[in-house]
């Protein structure tokens, strides 16, 4: 009765003095009820008193016919709810109090995933989260796109190995062994095998390069180098690239101070420049 009290008072100060819609809200036992107003639309809470749970649905609403729609919440003893664990087993003193401590123990052929213990809340929840007890078999592998493997025991222990579809290359790890209901390694992938690129034909320039190679003597292998540039139509751009390349080679030694490069239009720019080098 005292709880019944407390919740209308908390009824009473939330909701205001002018507005009377759903003053009187449906009476769980065990529960206080805290009504909240917020943009026109009227709601409540049920929450469990000390040493008790709620179980079900503990927020309701006030219905246009000024009506609470009908709670679903009961409150149950024990400050937090009972323990579960599958395939496992743990213990605990019932009815659960506060700070309250739970130990969670796994079954044979099963292993704990999380922590092994838990404890009771002020706010009615335990923390950490319950463990959970996983076989210590596998679940199927996957199969990569492009792949599959070959094995067909899941047990602990038990190996499999991946094989990738031809044409395809396996990259990851090939042979995986379950170990206590997890696959040692990530799930491989096949990747295309790519065609070889065939070599491409040389560059214009490439060829014109090869001058280099094909003279012994310096100032032939220029003179030669040139004639193959201008044949090619290079853009300026592209041949002074050329030739910042080979000036390293060139520096230092000394010859040919008189190039001309016969049939372009670049002359005299070709000529300026192999003059700056020598
Ligand atoms: C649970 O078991 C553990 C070890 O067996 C023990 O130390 C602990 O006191 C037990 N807890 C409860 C609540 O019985
Ligand atoms: C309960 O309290 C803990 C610690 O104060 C908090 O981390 C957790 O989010 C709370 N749970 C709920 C449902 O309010
Ligand atoms: C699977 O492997 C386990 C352990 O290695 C073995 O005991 C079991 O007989 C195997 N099962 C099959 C179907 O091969
Ligand atoms: C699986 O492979 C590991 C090493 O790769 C080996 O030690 C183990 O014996 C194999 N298990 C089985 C069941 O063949």
């Amino acid at each position: 009765m005292f709880l019944w009290f407390v919740c209308c008072l908390v009824v009473a100060r939330l909701i205001s003095a002018s507005d009377e819609r759903c003053s009187k809200p449906p009476q769980v036992d065990n529960s206080i009820f805290i009504a909240m107003k917020e943009e026109g639309q009227i709601s409540g809470i049920y929450s469990c008193i000390k040493g008790y749970h709620l179980v079900g649905k503990g927020t309701l609403f006030c219905n246009a016919f000024d009506e609470w729609t009908v709670p679903t919440a009961t409150c149950h003893l024990g400050h937090c709810p009972n323990p579960v664990l599958s395939n496992g087993k743990f213990n605990y003193s019932w009815p659960v109090k506060v700070s309250d401590k739970v130990t969670f123990m796994c079954n044979d052929y099963y292993i704990l995933k999380g922590s092994s213990w838990s404890q009771c809340l002020e706010n009615h929840t335990w923390a950490p989260p319950f463990p959970i007890c996983k076989s210590r078999d596998c679940d199927p592998p996957e199969n990569p796109a492009h792949g599959y493997f070959k094995g067909r025991n899941f047990t602990s222990g038990s190996n499999i190995t991946y094989y990738c579809e031809e044409g395809y290359r396996l990259m990851g790890t090939p042979d995986q062994q379950c170990i206590d209901g997890e696959w040692n390694s990530d799930l491989p992938s096949c990747e295309l095998i790519q065609e070889a690129p065939k070599p491409t034909a040389p560059t214009k320039y490439g060829k014109a390069l090869l001058a280099f190679q094909e003279n012994k003597d310096l100032c032939k292998a220029i003179q030669d180098f040139i004639k193959r540039l201008t044949e090619t139509g290079l853009t300026m751009e592209e041949l002074k690239h050329t030739l910042e390349m080979k000036k390293a080679e060139l520096k230092g030694k000394k010859c040919c101070p008189n190039i001309v490069a016969k049939k372009t239009g670049h002359r005299d720019t070709l000529k300026n420049k192999f003059s700056s080098w020598f």
